[in-house]
């Protein structure tokens, strides 16, 4: 049965993912198998494929194993096997991870499908909003970055590694990053939530800057 299946893997990645750190935790894996399935709810794909991809998409992380971009892919494709999964959903599943994991633009992207697009949507949902929100500033609080300086401009257009060693403050990343992510979703029921999440934080920056300055 496929709710086994899903159920079991579900397990197995929550206690893998004991000791995550707070970006990439059981949680994080947890609210985007979430967003997945609401996504699922108006998109047309293979459930089974989605769900066991949302729920591995984080097993491994490349950054902090040496770079190896294989990590994830692997873990993923050997914990299916050893479960009996059927060889054809495996190979969806990793190639999905696999791709997720060159992130946004890095190098070519290998494959693509229905089912990649929304667990890479369901991934980006969750870096907006919200939980967006309290994602980067416990992101910026464990890089010890200020909060804001108004002397401080947003580059929205920087490389990988520039961006990895910037010391810009949180409120930047909104501007690099966050607020860019709703013209990134592939599908429409993601482009429609993303819309929500997005107002939302334009509202918090609003509020932001005007408490910045003591005008509220
Ligand atoms: P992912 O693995 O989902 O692509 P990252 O590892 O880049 O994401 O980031 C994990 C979380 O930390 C996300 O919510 C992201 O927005 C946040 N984050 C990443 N870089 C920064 C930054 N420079 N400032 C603030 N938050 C950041
Ligand atoms: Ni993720």
């Amino acid at each position: 049965m496929d709710s086994d299946l899903i159920g079991k893997t579900a397990a197995y990645v929550k206690e893998a993912l004991q000791n995550a750190e707070s970006g990439h935790d059981w949680w994080h894996t947890e609210r985007v198998w979430k967003n997945a399935r609401l996504l699922l709810r108006s998109e047309d794909a293979d459930h089974l494929i989605v769900e066991l991809a949302a729920i591995l998409h984080d097993i491994a992380d490349a950054k902090f194993h040496n770079g190896d971009e294989e990590i994830g892919p692997r873990t993923a494709r050997n914990y299916l096997q050893s479960i009996g999964v059927e060889s054809s959903v495996i190979f969806h599943v990793e190639q999905i991870i696999r791709n997720m994991s060159y992130k946004s633009g890095l190098g070519e992207i290998e494959y693509s499908s229905k089912e990649m697009e929304i667990v890479q949507d369901a991934d980006r949902l969750d870096a907006i909003g919200a939980i967006g929100i309290a994602r980067a500033f416990t992101y910026g609080g464990y890089k010890n970055r200020t909060l804001y300086d108004p002397a401080i401009v947003p580059k929205p257009s920087q490389s990988k590694e520039e961006y990895k060693n910037s010391t810009a403050p949180t409120i930047n990343h909104f501007y690099e990053k966050l607020l860019l992510l709703k013209n990134k979703m592939n599908t429409p029921a993601a482009r429609r939530i993303a819309a929500e999440r997005h107002e939302f934080m334009e509202r918090y920056l609003d509020q932001f800057f005007a408490e910045w300055q003591g005008e509220k």
